[in-house]
């Protein structure tokens, strides 16, 4: 069902529905072969909520688009079933990549049920566009090699074993998506884990959009930080030490890969003479 060499062709695409990852807000941070797909497709189904107008105001003017924010599941997939069999390809657009927290499991289902073929182009998550809107490295040589990509527990259950305090116990970065409204837990949980109330923690909210907040602040401070600027939604919270602002004015953290004495396939080490 799967095609993964689709072929964009100058008479425009096979029928079929393509699942784009927008990217995080800014409508050129979707990649070049997500904007073509865009572009060329017959039906654009786009998540109203959080994809920006911007970026589906670059389909192609004949093309039908259709907001999903209000659509139930099956609505949904039915509309992109019937468009496909009709001989349309169909861009079915998420925001940052579909892969996370993009609920495309269910639709691809749907899809499979129906024997209609699907492919998957990646976006930038919103993780990435908050890092770089921060100018942070997530994963800072002897500070931390791991990134962890979660959310709090709210009214969506996470298992048990991947509660806030078990993941926190291995003290590497942690990136939470749909917590905004939940900092109380964070911090609680993170604490429980053993964080120091002054770990350092950042927050942006609508990242790589024009009114883009980042609010810089620590674990015993995030809670009342993120009242004090109003932040409740579409924000990302980035916790850990990699996160210290401090690291830009230290040289104590250097990776191995640029280090001229660490020898690997593409660079023969210097010695002494
Ligand atoms: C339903 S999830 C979708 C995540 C998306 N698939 C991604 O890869 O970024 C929505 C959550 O993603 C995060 N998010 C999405 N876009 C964002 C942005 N531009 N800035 C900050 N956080 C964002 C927020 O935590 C928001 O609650």
């Amino acid at each position: 069902m799967n095609k993964p060499n689709e072929k964009i062709t100058n008479t425009g695409l096979e029928p079929m529905v393509y699942i784009v990852g927008a990217g995080p807000g800014d409508p050129d941070l979707i990649t070049v072969k997500g904007l073509t797909i865009l572009q060329t497709a017959d039906v654009v189904i786009y998540t109203d909520s959080l994809v920006n107008d911007e970026l589906i105001a670059r389909a192609k003017p004949e093309a039908e688009v259709i907001k999903s924010a209000g659509l139930a599941l099956d609505e949904m997939v039915e509309m992109m079933v019937e468009r496909v069999r009709a001989g349309k390809s169909v861009a079915r657009v998420h925001t940052g990549d579909p892969a996370v927290y993009g609920a495309i499991l269910e639709q691809m289902v749907l899809m499979k049920k129906a024997e209609v073929a699907f492919t998957i182009v990646p976006g930038v998550s919103s993780v990435f566009a908050a890092a770089a809107a921060l100018q942070a490295e997530l994963t800072v040589p002897e500070l931390t090699q791991t990134l962890i990509l979660t959310r709090a527990e709210g009214r969506t259950p996470v298992p048990d074993r991947e509660q806030l305090k078990e993941l926190a116990s291995h003290h590497c970065t942690l990136a939470l998506y749909l917590s905004a409204t939940l900092t109380k837990k964070v911090v609680r949980e993170l604490v429980e884990a053993g964080w120091s109330e002054q770990t350092p923690v950042a927050v942006v909210q609508r990242a790589s959009w024009p009114d883009q907040k980042i609010v810089r602040t620590t674990l015993e401070h995030l809670d009342k930080d993120m009242a004090a600027n109003g932040i409740r939604s579409h924000a990302m919270i980035l916790a850990g030490w990699a996160l210290d602002p401090m690291l830009h004015e230290s040289s104590e953290h250097r990776s191995k890969l640029y280090d001229k004495t660490f020898t690997h396939r593409f660079r023969k080490g210097v010695t002494n003479g």
